[in-house]
């Protein structure tokens, strides 16, 4: 007896040791150290190209993220001090959430010096896509160090794009950016031929912990215009979630996504747009001289012209789809038919442990950060990305530095306008091809915008073969991007 319950005992602690050995493992495994370098971490996916020296994890001297800046001797044609205060959870640039619209021509060399007053997390300011040199890219352990209270940051880009951006927390920026340390960023063309319309607006729509708001405002807002003024208003989604928009009284065109303009874009009516986490969509429209509103699904009322009210309609069936809207382009500048490397960017979601913390956690190509992938690629390089989100969430994915051409979705091949995008939808079960030229070096996020889950680690990275870091996450400054 004794000899038998001494061997079932034994065969009891093998085997619970036979499971909890291997998840001790996993759990000292997924420890972060107090600080690491981003760009030594990953897997590094050379997407099918020839595989290059990769100076960050082979230990080489290469070009440090902290040099690819703009012109550091140049006089800025635009300077701009925005300082950020917090007061329970509530963030003000200059005093407001959002903060100051920054309205700029395109060419300008544009000089930004971030102030913290009081932010005891440190902060930081990423341009949302605005492919700014890496060293400006705002993101704290990766591009800069988080600045701390009584600090201050300087930003340096001349604005070579043209269109509707915007400026959030790239410091914990799942609290922050819902927090309210955003606000919109528009750079006008250059060319005097290209007229402005005759009413041109930002409308940023964000949720606080008091509420929806356009521009700040709850409820119903109103946009001064005349009958037959031309409208642009420009729909920036600050959420971590989807927002629609649909306009009643009037058709509208799309004019631009994500700060491109669609090529010949064609009249719409009773149908919704979406603007997915982070993404811009600029809206045409003529005023009538009857009642016009902008209606979003979050609640909230735009009021063209100071007409009444009334009931607010319902959302259309109808659903905008860029990949057939528009007039295709003949020379898109580059042939993604010819990629010089192809990557796969597979989200799914497990279980395991981030930094020791057990959970079910987001992964990419089936690992879970920081064992994401690091997509090597070399500057002048045609980059194809294959999309698939094989979760059961919706995810907005967003690429730094860089924008894509959409290719097709499910396979079907886009036929539209060329669809350039930042910040892409991408629904459960769906997959996209996206392409672009890696024409911008540096150590670049690749993540999604609804921000909690890039803190719950669907983050991955790209990065130009010779670039090194200058930067650390943790460590003295508290560095933590997400
Ligand atoms: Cu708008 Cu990595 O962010
Ligand atoms: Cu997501």
């Amino acid at each position: 007896m004794a000899v038998r319950g001494r061997t079932r005992l034994w065969i009891a602690s093998a085997a619970t040791a036979a499971i909890v050995l291997p998840l001790g493992w996993f759990w000292q495994q997924s420890l972060l150290p107090d600080s690491y370098d981003m760009a030594a971490m990953g897997v590094a996916d050379w997407g099918g190209g020839p595989v290059d020296d990769h100076a960050a994890m082979d230990g080489m001297e290469g070009t440090a993220v902290a040099d690819l800046t703009a012109d550091l001797d140049a006089t800025p044609d635009v300077s701009e001090t925005l300082t950020v205060r917090v007061e329970a959870g509530d963030y003000t640039v200059n005093g407001t959430s959002p903060g100051p619209l920054l309205e700029v021509t395109e060419g300008d060399l544009v000089e930004v010096t971030l102030v913290n007053d009081n932010v005891q997390d440190g902060i930081t300011l990423h341009w949302h896509g605005f492919d700014v040199p890496n060293a400006a890219d705002g993101v704290a352990g990766v591009t800069q160090d988080a600045v701390l209270p009584g600090e201050s940051f300087v930003y340096r880009f001349v604005a070579e794009q043209v269109g509707t951006f915007w400026y959030h927390s790239h410091q914990v920026s799942h609290e922050q950016v819902q927090g309210g340390l955003l606000g919109g960023i528009v750079i006008h063309p250059a060319d005097a031929g290209t007229a402005r319309a005759d009413v041109d607006e930002v409308a940023i729509v964000h949720r606080y912990d008091g509420g929806s708001t356009i521009n700040g405002e709850l409820g119903t807002s109103t946009l001064d215009a005349q009958p037959g003024d031309e409208v642009r208003l420009r729909v920036v989604n600050t959420d971590n979630g989807l927002a629609q928009a649909w306009v009643t009284g009037a058709p509208f065109r799309v004019l631009a996504i994500d700060g491109s303009e669609v090529n010949e874009p064609g009249d719409l009516e009773h149908t919704a747009v979406r603007v997915p986490a982070g993404g811009r969509v600029d809206l045409g429209f003529t005023v009538p001289d009857s009642d016009l509103r902008v209606d979003f699904s979050a609640g909230t009322t735009l009021l063209v012209g100071a007409t009444p009210a009334g009931a607010r309609p319902e959302r259309p069936h109808e659903t905008f789809d860029p990949l057939s809207y528009g007039a295709p382009v003949a020379d898109l500048g580059f042939d993604p038919a010819q990629p010089d490397r192809t990557f796969d960017y597979r989200i799914g979601r497990r279980p395991g442990f981030l930094d020791g913390h057990p959970g079910n956690w987001w992964t990419v190509n089936g690992r879970l950060f920081p064992d994401t992938p690091m997509y090597m690629v070399e500057e002048g390089d045609v980059v194809v990305f294959r999309i698939e989100n094989g979760s059961s969430d919706t995810h907005p994915m967003h690429l730094h530095g860089h924008h894509a051409v959409v290719l097709s979705r499910d396979g079907v091949a886009a036929t539209g306008s060329p669809w350039w995008v930042d910040s892409l939808e991408v629904e459960v079960g769906e997959s996209y091809e996206v392409a672009f030229v890696a024409d911008n070096p540096g150590l670049w996020m690749d993540h999604c915008h609804n921000l909690p889950h890039a803190a719950e680690g669907l983050v991955a990275h790209l990065m130009y073969a010779g670039v090194t870091s200058s930067y650390r996450i943790g460590g003295e400054p508290g560095n933590a991007p997400e």
